[in-house]
């Protein structure tokens, strides 16, 4: 399904090229151990090439003074142009980062089609206000482009990320540099490509594949750089901040978590099984929302516990590629190893194993874990605190509502948190109290690019997604004053 040459080189000034000092990195596909193509490796003296593209985008008349209805139309063209490459563009991000063709084909490409047409119709909706302020004169806001915008994002949900920081601020008319995860670079560059084949000018959009300690770092530092938004681990987000503070960069950070999943007496059990096992091992549990710590109330602790292990067991791996699988496989070896460590903290700390924790291959290949459940876990524990990000699900037993919402936000983290009750006075009430920029009730994992997403506490500050958030992040307030007695 891969017929497209695959792109491998930065792309910069909608040209291809290779990294100043020739270098690349293999980015390989983890459900078989095979290089699908070395990548360039971009380096600072490229991210100034790129900066240098960007800037001259935003100063040439073709980005920055193209008619809104234009910029609009061309954001739809490029989802247009995403939904034509929908296969391609699947195949390329399954054999990347190991999710099933499922998860790639059926929700990441129309969720990322859906953005772009969404923040489409945001393009030529960006208006400022006039303003009664005291005096003879008229005051009005303009809502102006951030400027050069670097994106830097994850191996995750890699097109989907970008499209959720790239599409809003393209819309805000602004020029973007992304640096996709060096696990997972392939579907970033053949967007670059695929916004230059419907029309956007030359610099506006710049993909330059490398590191995060060298491409990543070089653009948090570059003073050309007017924002960064960025998605990924709690500790590189406190170093993009600490770096962006010399030069003062707009920063937005949407950071991991550990988001807690709770469900009460007087949930429809079955549901509830059903929403924490797709909470937990949707995305392999590679998912910064993936709701890691289960709190069960105790009456149907066994029963849901018991529910669980036997969902977890029948959630099998499979080969990504195979259109019936719904666990693929690990990124890469190192984040495997990294679950196996949590893995053997959990059985070291006491917490009784349930389902899984085995290291597997499919085919005799690639990195696999089969689903995970730990049960009678303690809050203190590490398997309860620290993020895994992987298919490793934590399930803590709670007393009653109280103890419930205070586990809850017993962590460091705060992105998303889930509840299952009948009783909608708890639900709502739980909702409040959750330190938490998402809850969902009676479902997990929604999204939709109208409402908004990001983190309470360590999870980050910023919003992705809805157009109040876009602008806040991706525009700047301009305050015009005219003198009307003279
Ligand atoms: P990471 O935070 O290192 O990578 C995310 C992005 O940041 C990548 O594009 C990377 O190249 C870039 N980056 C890394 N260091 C940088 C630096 N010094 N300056 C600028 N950019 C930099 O995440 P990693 O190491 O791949 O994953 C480790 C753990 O982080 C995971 O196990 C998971 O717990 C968490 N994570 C959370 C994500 C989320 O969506 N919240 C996404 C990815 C990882
Ligand atoms: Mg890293």
């Amino acid at each position: 399904m891969l017929q497209h040459p695959i792109r491998n080189r930065i792309w910069i000034g909608n040209e291809w090229s290779d990294a100043a000092d020739g270098g690349t990195f293999a980015t390989v596909n983890p459900a078989t151990g095979e290089t699908i193509t070395e990548v360039s490796s971009a380096q600072a003296a490229d991210i100034e090439r790129a900066v240098a593209a960007a800037r001259s985008a935003m100063t040439n008349d073709a980005w920055r003074n193209m008619n809104p209805h234009k910029r609009s139309r061309l954001l739809w063209k490029l989802a247009d142009a995403i939904e034509a490459a929908a296969d391609e563009l699947a195949a390329l991000e399954t054999a990347d980062n190991g999710k099933p063709y499922f998860e790639s084909r059926k929700v990441d490409l129309p969720s990322v089609v859906e953005n772009f047409r969404y923040f489409a119709g945001l393009a030529d909706r960006i208006q400022g206000a006039t303003i009664p302020v005291a005096g003879p004169f008229l005051n009005y806001t303009l809502r102006e482009p951030v400027g050069v915008v670097g994106c830097i994002t994850p191996w995750n949900f890699p097109l989907s990320l970008a499209a959720w920081k790239v599409a809003p601020a393209l819309a805000c008319g602004n020029a973007v540099i992304l640096k996709p995860a060096e696990q997972t670079p392939l579907t970033a560059l053949r967007l670059g490509e695929l916004a230059a084949e419907v029309g956007f000018p030359a610099g506006v959009l710049n993909v330059v594949p490398g590191f995060g300690e060298t491409a990543g770092a070089a653009l948090v530092r570059h003073p050309g750089v007017d924002a960064i938004a960025f998605t990924g681990s709690t500790e590189v987000g406190r170093i993009v901040m600490r770096e962006a503070a010399e030069t003062l960069k707009k920063v937005s950070l949407e950071l991991g978590g550990k988001s807690p999943n709770i469900v009460l007496a007087d949930a429809d059990v079955k549901a509830a099984v059903r929403g924490a096992a797709t909470g937990i091992f949707y995305g392999k549990g590679e998912v910064c929302a993936a709701g890691s710590r289960v709190l069960v109330e105790r009456p149907i602790y066994e029963e849901f516990v018991e529910a669980f292990a036997d969902r977890a067991a029948r959630t099998t791996v499979g080969d990504p590629m195979d259109e019936s699988t719904r666990l693929g496989a690990i990124v890469t070896e190192e984040q495997l190893e990294r679950v196996m460590g949590y893995v053997e903290a959990g059985k070291a700390e006491g917490a009784r194993l349930v389902a899984g924790g085995e290291r597997t291959t499919v085919n005799g290949k690639g990195n696999f874990l089969t689903a995970t459940v730990f049960a009678d876990v303690e809050s203190k524990m590490k398997i309860a605190q620290e993020e895994i990000f992987g298919p490793v699900a934590a399930v803590l037993p709670v007393d009653d509502l109280e103890h419930a919402i205070a586990t809850a936000n017993d962590t460091v983290f705060g992105l998303a948190a889930g509840v299952w009750t009948r009783d909608i006075g708890k639900a709502h009430r739980v909702a409040r109290e959750l330190q938490a920029g998402t809850v969902w009730i009676n479902t997990y994992n929604q999204y939709d690019s109208a409402s908004p997403f990001g983190g309470y506490r360590q999870s980050g500050f910023g919003r992705d997604l809805g157009y109040e958030a876009a602008l806040e992040k991706y525009t700047q307030v301009k305050s015009v004053w005219v003198a009307m007695d003279r």
